[in-house]
C-alpha cells in the first residue's frame, strides 16, 4: 500500500502529540511532586479554631535548630498571620531553614502558594495542608489565594519574609523555651 509522504510525516506527528500528551500528564501526576490534600492529615473543627493549641494563636514557632512550624488560617479574604490588609505581620521565618507550614481555613476552600515557588496547597475547611519549604537566602514572597473564594479573592494576598538569621526575633514562647541561640 502506497501512504503519502506528507500523510506519513502528518501521522508521525500526531503520534508524537499523543506520546508527549501522555508524558506529561504522567509527569504532573506522579514526576512534579503534586499531592492532593486528603483526610491523611490532621483533622480540625473549622468552627472552631479559637479553641485549638495551634490555630487559636497561628504563627511560626521554633521547633529545633533550624526548623520552624507556621500556623496559617485562611480566611475570606486574608491570611493570618501573613495579611497586611487585616493588620497581621508578615510570615517571618530565618534564612536557610526548614519550614513546615499547617493550613487550614475558617470558612470556604482557599489556596495558598507562595509567588515564584512551587510550594502551593489547597486549603480546606475541616482539613490541615501540610506543605514544606526549604527557604533559601533572605527574600520577601508574595502569598496568593489561588482558588476562588469569593468577590474579594483577587484582593486575598500575604506576605513572607525570610530574613537573615541574626535578624530574627522569633517572640513566642517555644522560641523562649528553646533558649534561642541564634
Ligand atoms: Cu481565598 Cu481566593
Amino acid at each position: 500500500m502506497h501512504i503519502h509522504t506528507y500523510e506519513k510525516l502528518w501521522l508521525g506527528l500526531s503520534l508524537l502529540l499523543i506520546t508527549g500528551f501522555v508524558a506529561t500528564i504522567t509527569y504532573g501526576a506522579l514526576g512534579a511532586g503534586v499531592e492532593m490534600v486528603d483526610d491523611s492529615g490532621e483533622t480540625v473543627d473549622p468552627g472552631a479554631l479559637g479553641e485549638h493549641p495551634d490555630f487559636a494563636d497561628p504563627g511560626v514557632e521554633r521547633v529545633g535548630p533550624n526548623e520552624y512550624d507556621v500556623y496559617v488560617v485562611a480566611h475570606r479574604f486574608y491570611f493570618e498571620p501573613g495579611s497586611s490588609t487585616q493588620g497581621f505581620d508578615p510570615i517571618t521565618v530565618p534564612a536557610n531553614s526548614t519550614v513546615n507550614f499547617y493550613i487550614t481555613s475558617a470558612d470556604v476552600v482557599h489556596g495558598f502558594g507562595v509567588a515564584g515557588t512551587n510550594a502551593n496547597t489547597m486549603v480546606v475547611p475541616g482539613e490541615v495542608s501540610e506543605l514544606t519549604v526549604e527557604v533559601g537566602g533572605p527574600a520577601e514572597y508574595g502569598i496568593v489565594c489561588n482558588e476562588y473564594c469569593g468577590s474579594g479573592h483577587h484582593t486575598m494576598e500575604g506576605l513572607m519574609q525570610v530574613v537573615p538569621p541574626g535578624e530574627y526575633n522569633g517572640t513566642d514562647s517555644q522560641t523562649a523555651r528553646l533558649g534561642g541561640d541564634r
